[in-house]
């Protein structure tokens, strides 16, 4: 097997770490969740999320990852097992390792392939922006994304380009490819935000006096504890897994390319600062007061439209709109590179350690495997004639959401209760400048962060039969009979990635670890 390569500098690592949580979940995802979900009120269980789930699952999982890299692994399945076979055994800590490892096959391939078809399209809107594109008010803004995502040409354009952009960024290397290019798009990503956020809050109120993008501030900083409910405290913990890319098994294959004495806590909260800056300051601060300010509160309930269908209809209607367009999308696909690259990595990463393939080839394999997982999400909108988009949304309740927290809650009970407090406090603080004290695994992780997620586990599995996601025709499909093939065929394609991705990962687990299971 090749040598592992390291980190190259401290600063390389926290923004190439910030940029893996940092992503379209941040400028997409937190402001339309925390809109839906009556801002203020969001923001209670959200914060609360932050700190009993968030800051302890990600230290656990920079934890892994370091322990998993002194071990020469960099994939989950491998460090689920060093860490629980003591404890109970050789055989059910590789079943326990295979069932993280199936699922975060199935994130890193199916989760991105719909990730990187969103970051192909910011890319198109990026330089439609630019040249004007979307512009002309004779067609709706509505009207125009279903126009895009239905031309083959548009669609595979962009998204060739952006993922072959990752494969040639991969195929250099952990440093030369992914600290490099972290190293130069998160401070544009940052520089752009702030002239966006500049922008937002100096709008005033251009089209009624009683929307002003401040009021549109505020709605998301005034606590309603009225409002609260079970739903907003799912909805928040799912948003800070998504954003702090817990459960997904890339934060442990990055801190596997740490070395055995590297800082673990100082960083680990260092990226979760820049994180929680992109996604409250950058991403709550520019989409809502902009959008409030143009269409009030109706404006906001656009969902999962606001980035393509709301944001360029305010584009259209500001002044210098096709510069904060562009400004815009291109900030939105430079968050979206820097996550998806953490994704293709993880693939990577599995053909070179199970399989001694080069890291240039494995590249190049992955190119290949993701124009081919992707070909469902191209091809829906095109041959159905609608822009519903199921088959993306099927795979993103199950992927991208409810199997996130089931990882997250293994990991929480390997650490806790496996691997021990006492050994996850010795390794956690091994070179770490800030060090977590004892009662961080003894009580936090042991006991409060597992009641927790199963408290959430069990309300997200209620909320997903009452939704319907468990009926052979979902709910949100139930409108439209000619999409019912998509939502089965995603949840064929999720189980056969989710069997293959077990059986590799027990097979992996047994060829290396041969002796503990004579
Ligand atoms: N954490 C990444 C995001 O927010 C996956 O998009």
């Amino acid at each position: 097997m090749a040598k592992r390569e390291n980190w190259g500098s401290k600063l390389g690592l926290i923004l190439a770490m910030a940029g893996n949580a940092i992503g379209l979940g941040n400028f997409w995802r937190f402001p339309y969740q925390a809109a839906k979900n009556g801002g203020g009120a969001f923001m209670v269980p959200y914060i609360g999320a932050l700190l009993l789930l968030g800051i302890p699952i990600i230290i656990i999982e920079w934890m892994q990852g370091r322990y998993g890299g002194k071990f020469g692994r960099g994939t989950v399945g491998h460090m689920i097992y060093l860490q629980s076979k003591e404890k109970i055994g050789a055989k059910s800590s590789a079943v326990l390792g295979s069932i993280c490892g199936a699922i975060i096959i199935g994130v890193v391939t199916l989760v991105n392939s719909y990730y990187l078809h969103i970051i192909g399209w910011s890319l198109g809107y990026s330089v439609m922006s630019v040249t004007g594109g979307y512009m002309d008010k004779a067609v709706s803004t509505g009207q125009y994304f279903a126009n895009y995502i239905q031309s083959p040409e548009k669609v595979i354009v962009f998204w060739v380009i952006s993922v072959a952009f990752l494969g040639f960024a991969l195929a250099r290397g952990v440093q030369k490819g992914i600290e490099a290019w972290a190293k130069l798009l998160m401070p544009l990503l940052y520089v752009f935000g702030v002239l966006l956020i500049f922008k937002a809050v100096t709008l005033g109120s251009p089209v009624k006096p009683e929307w002003s993008s401040l009021k549109g501030l505020s709605y998301i900083w005034t606590p309603r504890w009225s409002e609260l409910s079970f739903k907003t405290v799912l909805a928040a913990c799912g948003q800070i897994f998504f954003t702090l890319s817990i459960g997904m098994g890339i934060v442990q294959n990055y801190a596997s390319y740490l070395k055995e004495d590297d800082d673990l806590v100082t960083s680990g909260l260092c990226t979760v600062s820049l994180n929680e800056f992109a996604e409250v300051i950058l991403g709550g601060t520019i989409v809502i007061p902009i959008t409030y300010a143009f269409m009030g509160m109706e404006g906001l309930q656009a969902g999962v439209g606001l980035t393509f269908i709301s944001l360029p209809n305010i584009f259209r209607a500001m002044g210098g709109g096709q510069l904060m367009g562009a400004l815009w999308f291109f900030m939105f696909f430079f968050a979206g590179v820097t996550s998806a690259i953490a994704m293709y990595n993880y693939v990577v990463t599995i053909l070179e350690e199970e399989m001694n393939i080069s890291r240039k080839k494995a590249s190049l394999g992955v190119f290949f495997l993701y124009m081919i997982v992707g070909i469902p999400v191209m091809l829906e909108p095109i041959l159905t004639k609608t822009a519903e988009l199921v088959y993306l949304t099927e795979l993103d309740n199950w992927v991208g959401n409810y199997l996130l927290i089931v990882v997250g809650l293994i990991e929480v009970i390997v650490v806790g209760w496996f691997f021990g407090p006492e050994r996850a406090t010795e390794e956690t603080n091994r070179g770490s400048y800030i060090k977590v004290p004892k009662w961080f695994y003894s009580v936090l992780v042991k006991y409060v962060t597992p009641i927790l997620m199963i408290t959430v586990l069990v309300g997200s599995t209620n909320d997903f039969i009452k939704d319907g996601y468990f009926k052979a025709v979902p709910s949100f499909v139930e409108k439209f009979p000619n999409l019912v093939p998509w939502v089965n065929g995603a949840r064929i394609v999720l189980v056969i990635v989710l069997v293959t991705g077990f059986i590799i990962t027990y097979k992996a687990i047994k060829r290396t670890h041969k002796k503990d299971f004579a």
